[in-house]
């Protein structure tokens, strides 16, 4: 991840030089060396010869541009997503599905050699690489909408998303027709969800929400959706105040929800099975689907999620053996009496904080099952853990195909004293 202060350096280079890549980066961007110097060349692949375009220079590292591809990796393949080469959004559209595969499981093994982990890393497939995602964030300017461009914030208009659902996709010739009917100012984002039922539409807007809602224009061109103005600086934040412009007011355009149904589905399963019989803690809940199953298999099961919305909903599924707790992980978890065996942690990118994981350590809670999107937060935690506790198993759940982003399930057991 390149610091501010990184990003400042830069100076624009056009310089064109050849390199090999020998590496991948954690981000996906392959790594080759220039002059001696690291260059990072987002959408290559290992193995392969190119000509770059110097476009970016710290004291520490290069960036390139892939301006000629003189030896091509044997994996390499044509991008299904026409904007794949400006794209920020996905790594991996250049390559095969086992290539990928490949690239993200030695990325995982690069990291957990911080935490002296040199073992098998188990990877779970998603059913679809393209087609899979239930939810958007769209980058907004001028009444387009789009994504931002790799490594930058310059905004550019897409028509469809490859890696978004159908459902999403059908939507957005209508959301553009909308946007072009109104002539909305400090309009940030647009979010575009999808579930069992419908799809949910949020405009997010920095301010002036309630006049934007009260005078949009031909709000009927969306009315085969559920549609949100919302005010604020991001739609999770319990301060940020939707209001439902047309359809289902009870769609939850806030709380989390993974964005993948069947790597989701094999990611829970697997937590049923470790979490069997057992009384467990399933801490950073979100909306209590996970908490819901685990109780067909488990003695007891806490959950605790601070997100008000989200909370309320795991309340409207609850059962006997599952209790919800709505606060942060960081009070709540010292404040359950029975004596857990095991515990999930599922934090956002942030990871958990020291107190959690040295109340874990306290209670000699057996089994850790530790669920990360983001390696920084997972190696900073796991270091605080191994002190008492050993990792098991690892495994990839495949939840963000075509980009470098990986769902990572660490399982840790208590050692012996
Ligand atoms: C990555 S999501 C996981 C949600 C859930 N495990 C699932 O699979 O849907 C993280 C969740 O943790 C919640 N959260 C973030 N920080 C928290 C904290 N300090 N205490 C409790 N919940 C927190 C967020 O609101 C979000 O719902």
């Amino acid at each position: 991840m390149l610091d501010r202060k990184s990003l400042i350096d830069y100076t624009l280079y056009m310089e064109k030089v050849k390199t090999q890549i020998f590496d991948v980066s954690y981000e996906g961007a392959g790594v080759g060396k220039t002059d001696g110097q690291i260059v990072f060349v987002p959408k290559s692949l290992p193995e392969e010869e190119l000509e770059i375009e110097i476009q970016k220079k710290t004291n520490k590292f290069l960036i390139g541009k892939i301006s000629k591809i003189i030896k091509p990796n044997k994996n390499r393949i044509t991008a299904a997503c026409p904007y794949f080469d400006v794209c920020g959004g996905c790594d991996f559209q250049h390559c095969t599905d086992e290539c990928e595969r490949q690239l993200k499981i030695h990325i995982l093994k690069n990291e957990l050699k911080k935490v002296g982990f040199n073992g098998d890393v188990e990877f779970e497939s998603s059913d679809k690489r393209l087609g899979y995602r239930n939810k958007i964030k769209f980058e907004v300017k001028d009444g387009k909408i789009g994504y931002f461009k790799t490594k930058s914030h310059n905004f550019f208009e897409v028509e469809f998303c490859p890696i978004a659902s159908k459902k999403i996709n059908d939507s957005l010739p209508k959301i553009k027709e909308f946007l072009q009917a109104n002539n909305f100012e400090n309009l940030q984002n647009v979010y575009v969800k999808e579930n069992e039922k419908s799809v949910g539409i949020c405009f997010l807007f920095s301010k002036n929400a309630k006049k934007y809602a009260k005078n949009a224009k031909k709000i009927e061109i969306l009315s085969n959706f559920d549609v949100f103005f919302a005010f604020g600086d991001i739609l999770e934040s319990d301060k940020t105040k939707l209001i439902c412009v047309l359809g289902d007011k009870k769609f939850d355009m806030r709380a989390f929800s993974q964005v993948n149904n069947f790597v989701a589905q094999k990611l829970y399963e697997t937590l049923c099975n470790l979490a069997e019989g057992q009384v467990v803690v399933n801490a950073y809940s979100g909306q209590g689907v996970l908490s819901k199953m685990l109780a067909q298999k488990c003695k007891l099961v806490y959950g605790i999620e601070m997100q008000k919305s989200a909370h309320n909903k795991a309340e409207l599924i609850k059962t006997a053996n599952m209790t919800n707790i709505c606060g942060k992980v960081e009070e709540k978890l010292k404040t359950i009496n029975k004596k857990v065996d095991a515990i999930i942690l599922d934090p956002a990118r942030a990871g958990c904080q020291a107190s959690v994981l040295q109340e874990i350590k306290n209670r000699k809670i057996e089994k850790v099952f530790y669920v990360s999107c983001n390696f920084a937060t997972l190696i900073r935690d796991i270091k605080i853990l191994q002190e008492n506790y050993a990792i098991q198993s690892i495994k990839i759940f495949d939840m963000f195909p075509m980009t470098a982003s990986l769902e990572t399930l660490v399982i840790m057991g208590r050692k012996a004293n």
